[in-house]
């Protein structure tokens, strides 16, 4: 039996993004949302949504952590034999999107993703907890099947016992950071009778990586 949505609806009244008035650079504006978001208490507003799409042209999309936004783009780590790295390895171009229902708005951004520095992502994976650490390894490859949970359990308890609490988990090599530059931006502040506010900032080809022009988007 099929599930009708169609009288579920919100207003959305909690914003407004006008055009004259944002940072010029999109990254103010990006940090300032996180942190709105953050004040609102909304839980991992560090989500975001990654889409990617390998040699298939199949897309696929799952949520990772964001864990740095740079002077370029934004950072997450996971598994680079994962279907998502297998995706990434085909094809650069991705998508990453934030919802924070909290603050009626969403974040779109558009970009190439590629490794960063082994060095860095070292440095993060000794950050992480023991546990954490331990169960990096044993979600190799990560996406691959495995026959039950025990398998896993038997795994991440043998891995316990080869490096102790107190003990140095190696980096693996097959773990690590993505970074996606961004190319373009959009952010979306719900208004009410869905006469939303879309600004898109996308970077000029032309000049130095500060250069943005916007535009606003029919909602
Ligand atoms: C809240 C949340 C945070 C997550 N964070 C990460 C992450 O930072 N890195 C990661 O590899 N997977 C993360 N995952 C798991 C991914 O969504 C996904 O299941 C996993 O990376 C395998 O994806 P793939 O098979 O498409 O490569 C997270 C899932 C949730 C729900």
């Amino acid at each position: 039996m099929s599930m009708d949505f169609t009288d579920q609806r919100l207003s959305y009244e909690k914003g407004a993004l006008d055009q004259q008035s944002i940072p010029t650079s999109p990254f103010e504006l990006l940090k300032g949302w996180i942190s709105d978001a953050t004040e609102q208490k909304v839980q991992e507003p560090y989500a975001m949504s990654l889409a990617t799409c390998g040699a298939d042209n199949k897309p696929s999309v799952r949520i990772v952590l964001m864990r740095e936004i740079t002077e370029t783009g934004v950072v997450f780590y996971t598994n680079y034999e994962s279907a998502k790295g297998q995706d990434i390895a085909e094809n650069p171009n991705a998508e990453v999107l934030f919802f924070w229902h909290e603050l009626e708005r969403q974040v779109r951004i558009s970009g190439s993703i590629a490794k960063i520095d082994a060095n860095k992502s070292a440095t993060y994976f000794q950050k992480r907890p023991h546990d954490s650490q331990v169960g990096a390894w044993v979600s190799q490859p990560q996406s691959g099947e495995v026959a039950n949970r025990e398998v896993m359990e038997q795994t991440f308890d043998q891995l316990q016992a080869d490096y102790p609490e107190n003990s140095q988990v190696p980096t693996p090599a097959f773990w690590g950071g993505y970074e996606i530059t961004i190319n373009e931006i959009e952010f979306w502040q719900g208004r009410a009778n869905r006469m939303h506010d879309r600004i898109v900032y996308t970077q000029d080809s032309n000049e130095d990586k500060a250069g943005w022009t916007t535009k606003r988007l029919l909602p």
